[in-house]
């Protein structure tokens, strides 16, 4: 491919040429030559309110009249401290403080951090491991890597990781064997803190845990004095068909990442919200307890406004009600489908809008599975954009998707498994 741009997540030798989108409303995004998509993974996961959304657009162009950006040390902001607000209110557990950052990865940064150095600050010096999930996923910088699980994305600077810990994901069978191996790890307290996808781990290929499992093992995580991160980049802002994935458990955790959806897909931004009890280990006359990091773009003023628009939408009753009847819809495919093809599917996932497919005959069920890019064409030249991961087939819609959307989606995909998989 002869290109100018070197695109992430992408063998440019062997990829196609990318498709040029020039415009996109609400769940279509619009090619060239007339042909349009479905986009039914809001684009990566981020255009929660469909694309162009009229609201928060009006809220972006009304803040940059105003304030486009200002250094945000020394300095704020309206619709930063709004922002700040309005995510202490709705956030799942009785949080404090709202960090600012750019995306995914970096309020992972910023977690990770504050958790190691909330023990650093109070001479825990022996409190340094991390303990993260098999098959996880946390984004792309050096530390977001180092949590996430060994992978194709992290492999080349495997020996610049620092090392994490690596459980499996609870469930009624393994409990007692994880509590054990935890035990076990920090026998002398050495276990800082436990960073984790809630309920649903994304880009790990939509596996799916159960609440009451993962209660179980935050609970007892807390009882070993170890610090809960919730990585809800992913599983916040109406995801799971609750505000965050948290609230499923009913468990505080210490401090939780959110990124993705947060602007209604305009604008990057990333949040890391703590306790009192974390901030609390930052707050000295001594400098060397500071939490000395930030980035350039930092709170930036349009990126805010954007995320304070998209919470107001999402907080309305007809979001609230999309979303429901989003899960609805699923679970009616879902049961529709496992019943008529028994023998192609694995297993079949849900955990509110989110639905995934996982199929049996992947040659190969990784990421590079050939079944994968057979499907993901399919899809495209039938006019919806789905992304699978490897053998997995997942819908993950903006919540504005029309019954008629959801139906073709539904579609195109009963018909690649009529016409490809068996
Ligand atoms: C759970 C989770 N955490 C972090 C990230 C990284 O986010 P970003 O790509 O915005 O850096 C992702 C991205 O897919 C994610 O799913």
């Amino acid at each position: 491919m002869k290109y100018n741009i070197w695109f992430p997540f992408t063998q440019m030798k062997t990829a196609r040429e990318p498709l040029l989108i020039e415009r996109a409303k609400d769940c279509t995004l619009y090619g060239k030559e007339g042909k349009t998509y479905i986009d039914a993974i809001s684009s990566w996961w981020v255009n929660i309110h469909g694309h162009a959304n009229e609201k928060i657009s009006a809220s972006i162009a009304e803040q940059a009249e105003k304030l486009e950006q200002v250094i945000f040390a020394g300095f704020t902001h309206e619709p930063a401290e709004t922002l700040a607000e309005k995510l202490l209110q709705i956030a799942p557990g009785n949080f404090s403080k709202v960090f600012y950052s750019d995306d995914g990865s970096t309020s992972v940064e910023v977690a990770v951090k504050m958790a190691l150095q909330f023990w650093h600050n109070q001479g825990a010096t022996r409190k340094t491991m991390i303990l993260a999930f098999e098959d996880g996923y946390h984004g792309d910088t050096f530390g977001a890597m180092s949590v996430g699980a060994p992978s194709v994305f992290n492999s080349a600077f495997s020996k610049h990781l620092f090392p994490v810990h690596h459980i499996p994901v609870p469930s009624a069978d393994n409990l007692a064997h994880i509590f054990e191996t935890i035990r076990t790890l920090n026998i002398m307290g050495e276990i800082a803190a436990f960073i984790f996808e809630p309920l649903v781990q994304g880009a790990g290929g939509m596996k799916m845990h159960q609440p009451e499992d993962l209660k179980k093992l935050l609970q007892f995580v807390r009882e070993e004095g170890i610090i809960c991160i919730a990585d809800e980049v992913m599983t916040g802002f109406g995801r799971t068909g609750r505000n965050f994935a948290m609230e499923w458990t009913g468990v505080q955790p210490d401090i939780i990442c959110l990124s993705k959806g947060i602007t209604g897909g305009f604008l990057p931004l990333g949040v890391t919200l703590c306790t009192q009890a974390v901030f609390d280990a930052f707050y000295s006359d001594d400098k060397y307890k500071t939490l000395y990091h930030g980035h350039s773009y930092t709170a930036n003023p349009l990126a805010c406004a954007a995320a304070n628009s998209s919470l107001d939408i999402l907080l309305s009753e007809g979001c609230r009600q999309s979303i429901q009847r989003i899960c609805t819809r699923h679970k009616e495919f879902g049961k529709s489908l496992g019943s008529s093809y028994i023998e192609p599917i694995k297993d079949l996932r849900q955990r509110g809008t989110i639905l995934a497919i996982e199929f049996q005959n992947g040659k190969d069920s990784s990421y590079f599975d050939p079944l994968r890019d057979r499907l993901y064409d399919f899809f495209l030249e039938n006019g919806v954009l789905l992304r699978p991961l490897g053998n997995t087939v997942y819908i993950m819609p903006p919540y504005c998707i029309r019954d008629e959307e959801l139906e073709k989606v539904y579609e195109v995909i009963t018909e690649a498994i009529e016409k490809i998989i068996l």
